[in-house]
């Protein structure tokens, strides 16, 4: 079998030049994927992952090897934090947690929770007036108060102050950064934020088995499933996590790309005015914005805020005619697949039409919510929650470029470093 491409010195100093001039990691990886193809070493010391992009190998990963490259590493920060988490675990045990969560995010489930959605966003904007807003952060708070309303019907809003340091700190803690080349790097505060997560999830846990029936949200589900209270918290925090950076990540990231494409943001507001008017959208209307639609599979082709996959070689593998070893890391960049010309012609280019453009897609070239058997569960809620917002803030909004243009940041979503600034103005009537 073929050895796996490994880059050179010098092209290690191209990519190096690269992540120097862009200011972020991934400009780097795009050198060692041009140079090398859709599989290539990233030979760190003490760090040494495998990294595929593209079609055929995202398809390997997320279906054809599914059960060879498995999810969960024994010491990962994230397996740490989340323990028994549905996101962590593999094989049967994945399957049934999966099963327990499906009914509470299953597209049923989504025109109730869209009242939900519309409720926390007016309350939300409802404080927003003329001026500069980090976008990130506002788009936190929205995507902090849904989860929780909506999934384990309760409102974070009056704990959101005394509990955002401890997400921050929980999400930085699984975020990549030095400890994943220097092991046993101390990670000062994260104790602190994890206790602050398990005592306000232990709570919510402990009052609803006060109350007299669990109730058919997600957390009364995986009551009724006969789970004690450490594999709920492990769920609830997975969600907590995994069910709202994601959202803030995205919305973001279109907010941003809204304020600097001024053309695109009219086409909106005439879709918007057209079909909805001022009113809150229904979920019928909202499946009618197909420029929307297509503003949203743009950003997340982008800006996939899950840029990655990571899995571990259960046994050696052959990948394609690569020798994959037992127990090596393989990561699946969806960043890469996405930003790939072969598969997306002027790939950087903020082009929302290209999703309307007619003809099948090549199957796994836009992956944002990976695929296959564990592929986002989130996937739907996600969808309606980020079209529900945008129609919202549009609906009363002009939003402006502000600030310089945002590095992209690697951290547990590819997220705008510093946040994306942008400038907001009420429409007038
Ligand atoms: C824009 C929003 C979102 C994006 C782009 C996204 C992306 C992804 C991706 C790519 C995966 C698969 C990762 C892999 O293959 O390793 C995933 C898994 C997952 N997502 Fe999402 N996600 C989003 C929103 C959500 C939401 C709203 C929830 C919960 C309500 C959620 C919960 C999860 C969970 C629990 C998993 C693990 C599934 C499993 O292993 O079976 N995500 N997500």
């Amino acid at each position: 079998m073929a050895a796996i491409p490994t880059p050179t010195a010098a092209l290690a100093r191209r990519a190096l030049g690269a992540m120097i001039e862009g200011r972020d990691v991934l400009s780097g990886l795009r050198v060692f994927h041009a140079a090398l193809g859709d599989i290539f070493r990233i030979p760190l010391p003490g760090f040494d992952p495998i990294m595929v992009a593209g079609p055929e190998a995202n398809r390997l990963v997320l279906t054809g090897l599914r059960n060879d490259l498995l999810w969960r590493s024994e010491g990962d920060p994230v397996t740490e934090l989340l323990r028994h988490g549905v996101l962590v675990e593999d094989g049967d045990s994945h399957d049934a947690l999966r099963r327990s969560m499906n009914p509470a995010l299953h597209r049923r489930m989504l025109e109730g929770y869209l009242t939900t959605m519309l409720g926390v966003t007016d309350s939300a904007l409802a404080g927003w007036s003329e001026g500069e807003c980090n976008a990130l952060d506002a788009m936190r708070a929205i995507a902090l108060r849904i989860l929780t309303a909506t999934l384990f019907r309760v409102d974070i809003a009056p704990d959101l102050a005394r509990l955002w340091k401890s997400v921050i700190k929980s999400i930085e803690y699984i975020s990549p950064g030095p400890w994943l080349v220097v092991p046993g790097l101390p990670r000062p505060g994260y104790a602190r934020a994890r206790k602050t997560l398990d005592d306000y999830l232990f709570g919510l846990i402990a009052a609803r088995r006060r109350a007299a029936a669990p109730g058919d949200d997600l957390l009364g589900l995986l009551m009724d499933a006969g789970m004690n209270d450490d594999l709920i918290r492990d769920q609830l925090l997975t969600l907590l996590i995994a069910g709202h950076d994601t959202s803030t990540a995205l919305l973001a990231w279109a907010l941003h790309l809204l304020a600097r494409h001024p053309d695109v943001q009219d086409r909106l507001w005439a879709e918007i005015d057209g079909a909805v008017g001022n009113a809150p959208p229904s979920f019928e209307a909202l499946a009618r914005l197909p420029l929307l639609d297509h503003v949203v599979d743009e950003t997340l082709r982008l800006y996939p805020p899950i840029h990655l996959g990571q899995r571990r070689a259960a046994r050696a593998i052959d990948f394609q005619g690569y020798e994959i070893p037992a127990g090596r890391r393989v990561l699946y960049s969806i960043f890469l697949t996405h930003r790939d010309p072969t598969h997306w012609p002027d790939p950087h280019a903020f082009r929302p039409e290209r999703f309307g453009e007619p003809g099948p897609r090549v199957p796994y070239t836009f992956v944002p919510f990976g695929g296959g058997a564990r592929n986002c569960i989130g996937a739907a809620f996600a969808q309606v929650e980020v079209k529900a917002v945008l129609v919202r803030i549009l609906q009363r909004f002009v939003l402006q470029a502000a600030g310089p243009l945002p590095r992209l940041r690697m951290a547990a979503t590819l997220e705008p470093a510093h946040g994306a600034r942008v400038q907001i103005r009420p429409r007038k009537a």
